[in-house]
């Protein structure tokens, strides 16, 4: 067994880098804009909002969950959950200015209530349409195990690594990917207590969605995704 831990300490000690690799430039830089994007329709109401499960509860039965219920999922509650969540990462680090916003992408296979089945783009700010099913390919496609495209949706939220980097080199890389996982499990545990089920998962493949999202790599980079679903038993 290899325990030669060299490795993984240079790689640990390169995170505490605050120099940037590129030229600092980045806030003279702007992700390519969503031209044809529309405004997400109108919120859900509180009644649709509410909690089916309590913090206590919604902490005992947490678990990653990969097998799914077919039922369609109200995306509408989703986007609401996502662009709260995102919210929480701006006003809680306080850091979009410096080191660049979160945003997410919602891929809504299955959609009951007023927003129709397709990808959204979300942020603290907006929440929009981009597209439809039919510009999206395969479901397959868009993660490493076959299992996450029989979830009713996929959410991948990406940074901004080029503005992070110019921000504080590695370690903005590092605060931006804490960020990134925080917000994707704040909106997984907001899920889990309306009832819904899901995981967390690292096998996004940015590819199979670059054309839709404008996924340059850089300023827009997806670092952590989650699938949601209904239940298998309900
Ligand atoms: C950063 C991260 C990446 C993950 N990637 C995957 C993945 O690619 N595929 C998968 O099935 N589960 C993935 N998971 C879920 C873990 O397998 C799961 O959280 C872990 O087994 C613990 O189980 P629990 O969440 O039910 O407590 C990931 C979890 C985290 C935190």
């Amino acid at each position: 067994m290899r325990s030669d831990l060299d490795t993984m300490m240079t790689v640990l000690e390169g995170l505490t880098s605050r120099t940037s690799s590129s030229d600092g430039l980045a806030a003279e830089r702007r992700p390519v804009p969503f031209a044809d994007a529309v405004p997400a329709g109108a919120a859900p109401s509180a009644e649709d909002l509410r909690p089916v499960h309590d913090l206590l509860d919604t902490l005992l039965r947490r678990r990653s969950v990969l097998q799914y219920g077919e039922q369609p999922v109200r995306t509408d509650v989703i986007l609401t959950l996502l662009r709260e969540a995102l919210g929480r990462d701006r006003d809680d680090w306080g850091l979009d200015g410096a080191a660049g916003a979160l945003e997410a992408f919602v891929f809504a296979f299955r959609s009951e209530g007023p927003a129709a089945p397709g990808v959204y783009r979300v942020t603290a700010e907006e929440t929009q349409f981009l597209a439809g099913l039919d510009e999206l390919g395969p479901a397959e496609d868009l993660g490493v195990q076959r299992e996450f495209s029989t979830a009713a949706g996929i959410v991948a939220v990406y940074g901004d690594l080029d503005r992070a980097d110019s921000w504080a080199g590695s370690h903005g890389y590092r605060v931006c990917m804490t960020r990134a996982a925080m917000a994707t499990y704040d909106f997984n545990l907001r899920f889990q207590t309306q009832g819904l089920v899901g995981t967390l998962f690292g096998g996004f493949i940015p590819s199979s969605v670059r054309h839709l999202v404008h996924g340059d790599g850089v300023t827009r980079q997806p670092l952590l995704a989650t699938t949601y679903a209904h239940p298998l038993e309900s």
